[in-house]
C-alpha cells in the first residue's frame, strides 16, 4: 500500500496521538458537554488456548488484567474486546461453552458498557453465527462523547473479508459525518498488508480505507498480530494492540507466526491491555500500554529544545521521524517570540521565562519551514527555520 509507513514503538509505554495526526488539520470544534473521555482495548484473550509450553496459565492474564482494570482511576467509559475473544475450535458446542465462560469472565469489570468484535477464532468456523447469538452484532456503529465509533467485522467471512455489504454499510454510516469528524474504528484484523504470509490483512481492507481516507481525523484500534504496532495509511493512524494470551513473532522475524513459547524468567512478557486516555483540547489521545501485572513504565517522550532570541531559532535545523511524535520545548532569551508552522498545524507563543511545549507528528515526510510571526522581520531576512520529516 502506498503511502504507509510502519514503525514499531513497543518500547515505549505511553505515547501521545494529535488527533488528525497533527498535519495542518484542525479538528472539528469540541462542543459544551462534550468531555475528556478514556476506554481500554483488550484483545485476543483467546478463551478456551490449552498449550502448557506456550501459556502454562491461560486464565490467570484475564484475571490479572480485569484486576489491574478494575482498579484506573478514573475508570473507562467503556472497554472494547477487539476480536479472538475464544479460541478457535470446530466443535460448536466447545465453541458456544468458550464464549459463555469468557462473557461470564468479562462481567467481573466494574465498567459494564462492554463492546465486543469478532475474530475469526470466534466467527470464522460458522459466519459468525454463535457470535452474533450469544454476543451481539458483528459489525456497528455508535457516538460517545462526540466520537464517531465504528465496529467493522472482518472475521467472519471465511477469506476475512469484510464484503461489499459491509463495505456499503461503512460507506452509508460514513456519509453522514463530515470530513473533521472525529471517528475511530474498531477492528480485529489489520485493514492493510501488515504481512499477508502470516494472514496479517484483510482481503478488501483497502477499500474500507478509500472510504476513510477522505476524513481526516480517523483512527484505527485493531488485534490479531498479538503484540504493539503503529502505522499510518495516509492519514489513517492504526494501532494494533497485545494479545492476552500469547505471543507472535515480530513480522518476518521466524520462519512461521507459531506463538512464541512461555518464558518462566519473564512470565506474562508480552501479554497486555491498553488504556486510550481521548482530550479535547488540546485534540489528542495518548495510549498506554499496559502488562497485564499492570506495572507501567514512565512514559518516554522525544524532547527537542529550542531556544528564540532576535533574530534566530536555535538550532534552527530540526530532523523528525514521520508519524514520531515529537515535543518541542521552546524557551526566549529576551523578547517575545512565537513558533508558527502552518503546514504541520502548530502555533504558540514564546514568551520570556516560560518553557512553550509543542507536540507535533508528521504524517508525511518533507521539509517544513517554522517562523516567528512576532518582531520577526530583518535586515537579514525572517526568523525562521526548518523541520525536515525522514521516512
Ligand atoms: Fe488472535
Amino acid at each position: 500500500m502506498s503511502g504507509q509507513t510502519r514503525m514499531i514503538l513497543a518500547m515505549f509505554a505511553a505515547l501521545v496521538f494529535v488527533l488528525g495526526n497533527g498535519l495542518g488539520v484542525r479538528a472539528e470544534e469540541s462542543q459544551p458537554g462534550q468531555d475528556d473521555f478514556s476506554f481500554v482495548q483488550l484483545s485476543d484473550t483467546h478463551w478456551g488456548f490449552d498449550d502448557p509450553k506456550i501459556n502454562p496459565h491461560p486464565e490467570d492474564p484475564l484475571s490479572k488484567a480485569i484486576d489491574v482494570i478494575n482498579r484506573l482511576n478514573p475508570q473507562p467509559d467503556f472497554i472494547v474486546l477487539t476480536g479472538d475473544l475464544t479460541h478457535k475450535t470446530d466443535n460448536a458446542e466447545e465453541r458456544r461453552i468458550r464464549m459463555n465462560k469468557l462473557l461470564e469472565k468479562v462481567r467481573l469489570l466494574n465498567v459494564k458498557n462492554i463492546k465486543f468484535i469478532p475474530g475469526e477464532d470466534d466467527a470464522g468456523s460458522d459466519n459468525g453465527e454463535t457470535f452474533k447469538e450469544m454476543v451481539g452484532a458483528t459489525h456497528y456503529a455508535f457516538d460517545h462523547q462526540g466520537v464517531h465509533f465504528i465496529v467493522l467485522d472482518n472475521a467472519s467471512n471465511s477469506d476475512s473479508s469484510l464484503g461489499d455489504e459491509q463495505l456499503k454499510w461503512l460507506a452509508g454510516t460514513l456519509q453522514k459525518f463530515n470530513s473533521d469528524s472525529r471517528i475511530v474504528v474498531f477492528v480485529h484484523r489489520p485493514l492493510f498488508d501488515l504481512y499477508p504470509r502470516w494472514g496479517w490483512q484483510t482481503p478488501d481492507g483497502s477499500k474500507a480505507l478509500d472510504l476513510l481516507t477522505p476524513y481526516k481525523n480517523v483512527t484505527v484500534f485493531y488485534g490479531h498480530i498479538h503484540q504493539v504496532d503503529h502505522s499510518m495509511s495516509g492519514p489513517v493512524a492504526m494501532h494494533a494492540a497485545k494479545g492476552m494470551m500469547y505471543v507472535y513473532p515480530a513480522a518476518g522475524s521466524a520462519l512461521t507466526n507459531a506463538p512464541v513459547p512461555w518464558n518462566p524468567d519473564l512470565p506474562y512478557d508480552g501479554l497486555g491491555f491498553r488504556n486510550v486516555k481521548v482530550r479535547f483540547n488540546p485534540d489528542e489521545y495518548k495510549i498506554t500500554e499496559y502488562p497485564v501485572t499492570g506495572l507501567v513504565a514512565e512514559p518516554l517522550e522525544h524532547v527537542i529544545q529550542i531556544t528564540a532570541r532576535r533574530y534566530a531559532f536555535d538550532p534552527s535545523e530540526i530532523k523528525i521521524k514521520m508519524g514520531v511524535p515529537v515535543v518541542l520545548e521552546l524557551t526566549s532569551l529576551d523578547v517575545k517570540h512565537s513558533f508558527n508552522c502552518p503546514d504541520l498545524g502548530v502555533r504558540d507563543e514564546i514568551v520570556p521565562g516560560k518553557v512553550t511545549r509543542i507536540r507535533v507528528q508528521a504524517p508525511r515526510g518533507g521539509m517544513f519551514v517554522f517562523k516567528s510571526d512576532i518582531d520577526s522581520l530583518t535586515e537579514q531576512g525572517e526568523m525562521q527555520g526548518r523541520i525536515t520529516v525522514v521516512r
